[in-house]
């Protein structure tokens, strides 16, 4: 009898909270049911038969729009790979297009109030700091240090020890070794995932699966759904929300310990650094779990594009390897150059920049208007609606980039041999305007020394890349099914040694 009444009493609570959230959703979203091509074939997923990629689809879309703008009114989201409009955006009226609530409710369990989730004070407060630390040379030092470490221990005696053994998942790699850098750069902790046993630590696993539940939460067209299952912890949700007490507890337990030896004041990680000002533990580690989403599958995704390209260009290669060449000397020195040698090497800093136009780490970034508001190519656009920029797109737009703009081209960087950067809201990679990325000249250092330690020493060749790329749904681009590269040695006679 007593449990009958608590099973009915049960049941009547979850149809009670599917229904007030139901009514939440309805208030909050008020789609409009619309039956337009865009609409129908996004509901249907009917563009799925000619694209592999929805970001290719939206593309297409963007391509044949006179603005430049389009509006998929189910998911109420203006989308814009209109350079104009990005400004208006990200710049003029930053003010107006805030993360906003539905941002902070789909990465607030993983997030917290760290600064990829913050809006006003608390979002300024951050940024500041986190400029003052990311510009100090003995950080910006700290963080090349680390990543030279890595690949000189770890990354380069891993393929060495994989040349010709058939197949190696390059993504994976590059995920290994940019989650060892960033925590060590982060927490000053290692975790050791690059090394030649392949481990994986229960962090990385937490946190990977973390962050991919949490952009899951974005691809609903309702919140009703991931709410629902995040009140009745169930499901996707359930394992959400343990992946998140892990990563939390491991980050404490490194603050705590941090507090304890109170080293924190001769050490150069970020955690330490930022300690020295924040006396609250929880916004503490709230601020590095951001640094570590930040800084992480970026790169990884970054230089995953990066080699899928120069898989397919190898004249772009070749050009690579001869700049490097003659900036250190004739290949007889270290597969690694220095900070100073790889501000010397504007081609490579160009072909970096020019994966990143085609392969954009975040295909695109959402906005929330506060307003009611008209875009500068006339869009109007609502009040508490979503406003999306999409770099992937624009990178693919010839009225942006010209008629070659399909084409790995890193000279279109550089005039007279000169890297020449563009308006950031053409190539809006890094975000613009005062939310810019805060880590893109670390990000890019990272990237280089990475890319030419690699083409200095292999010769990396993607395995079947005849298809385009296939993209996995996530807050990163990351490749469905990784990137298979098979690694050889480079010819012994053109090999600097190591
Ligand atoms: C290729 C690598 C990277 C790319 C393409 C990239 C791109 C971006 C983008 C698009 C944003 C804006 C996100 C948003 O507001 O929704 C952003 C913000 C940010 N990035 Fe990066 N990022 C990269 C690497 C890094 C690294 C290595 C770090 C730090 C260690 C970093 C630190 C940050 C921070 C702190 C923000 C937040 C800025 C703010 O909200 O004021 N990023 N990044």
């Amino acid at each position: 009898m007593h449990s009958t009444v608590c099973f009915c009493f049960f049941t009547f609570a979850i149809i009670l909270a599917l229904l007030s959230l139901s009514l939440y959703s309805l208030r909050s979203l008020q789609a409009p049911l619309c039956n337009c091509d865009v609409c129908a074939s996004y509901l249907s997923s009917r563009w799925s038969s000619q694209f592999d990629n929805l970001c290719d689809w939206y593309t297409h879309l963007l391509q044949n729009s006179p603005t430049g703008t389009i509006h998929v009114h189910v998911l109420r989201n203006t989308i814009t790979a209109n350079p104009g409009n990005v400004e208006h955006i990200l710049r003029a009226r930053f003010d107006n297009y805030p993360k906003g609530k539905p941002f902070n409710a789909i990465l607030g369990d993983l997030l917290g109030r760290g600064i990829f989730n913050a809006d006003g004070e608390s979002w300024l407060f951050q940024r500041k700091m986190a400029r003052l630390e990311l510009g100090s040379v003995s950080v910006r030092s700290y963080a090349f240090d680390i990543v030279r470490g890595e690949i000189e221990t770890r990354l380069v005696p891993l393929l060495t020890s994989r040349m010709d053994c058939g197949a190696v998942d390059l993504q994976d790699v590059f995920r290994r070794f940019s989650f060892d850098s960033i925590c060590k750069f982060s927490f000053g902790v290692d975790p050791g995932c690059l090394q030649l046993s392949l481990p994986i630590s229960s962090f990385a696993l937490a946190f990977d699966l973390a962050s991919r539940l949490s952009a899951e939460r974005a691809a609903h067209v309702s919140h009703v759904v991931w709410k629902a299952k995040r009140l009745l912890n169930v499901g996707s949700e359930r394992r959400l929300r343990d992946a998140v007490k892990l990563v939390n507890a491991l980050a404490e337990e490194v603050i705590r310990e941090r507090r304890r030896l109170g080293s924190f004041a001769t050490r150069n990680d970020l955690l330490s650094r930022f300690m020295g000002t924040v006396d609250d533990d929880v916004y503490l580690r709230d601020i590095v779990i951001s640094f570590l989403l930040a800084g992480r599958d970026t790169v990884a995704s970054a230089l995953t594009g990066f080699f899928w390209l120069l898989s397919r260009n190898p004249e772009v290669e070749r050009l690579i390897r001869e700049e490097s060449e003659l900036v250190m000397d004739g290949s007889t020195g270290d597969v690694l150059a220095s900070y100073e040698q790889m501000q010397r090497m504007h081609y490579l800093h160009a072909a970096v920049h020019e994966s990143m136009r085609l392969f954009p780490p975040v295909q695109f970034d959402s906005k929330f208007a506060s307003a009611d508001d008209v875009l500068p190519d006339g869009t109007v656009v609502g009040g508490g609606t979503r406003v999306t920029y999409h770099p992937y797109a624009m990178g693919r737009m010839e009225r942006i980039w010209g008629p070659d703009c399909l084409k790995f081209q890193p000279e279109r960087w550089l005039q007279d041999g000169v890297f020449r950067p563009e308006s950031l809201y053409k190539y809006p990679v890094f975000q613009a305007g005062p939310r810019a990325c805060l880590g893109k000249e670390m990000a890019v250092v990272e990237m280089k020394s990475v890319a030419l330690a690699l083409v200095r020493r292999f010769d990396v060749r993607v395995v079947g890349t005849a298809q385009g790329a296939r993209f996995s749904p996530g807050l990163t681009a990351t490749m469905n099914g990784g990137l298979p590269v098979i690694v050889r040695e480079r010819g012994a006679s053109s090999r600097p040694p190591l």
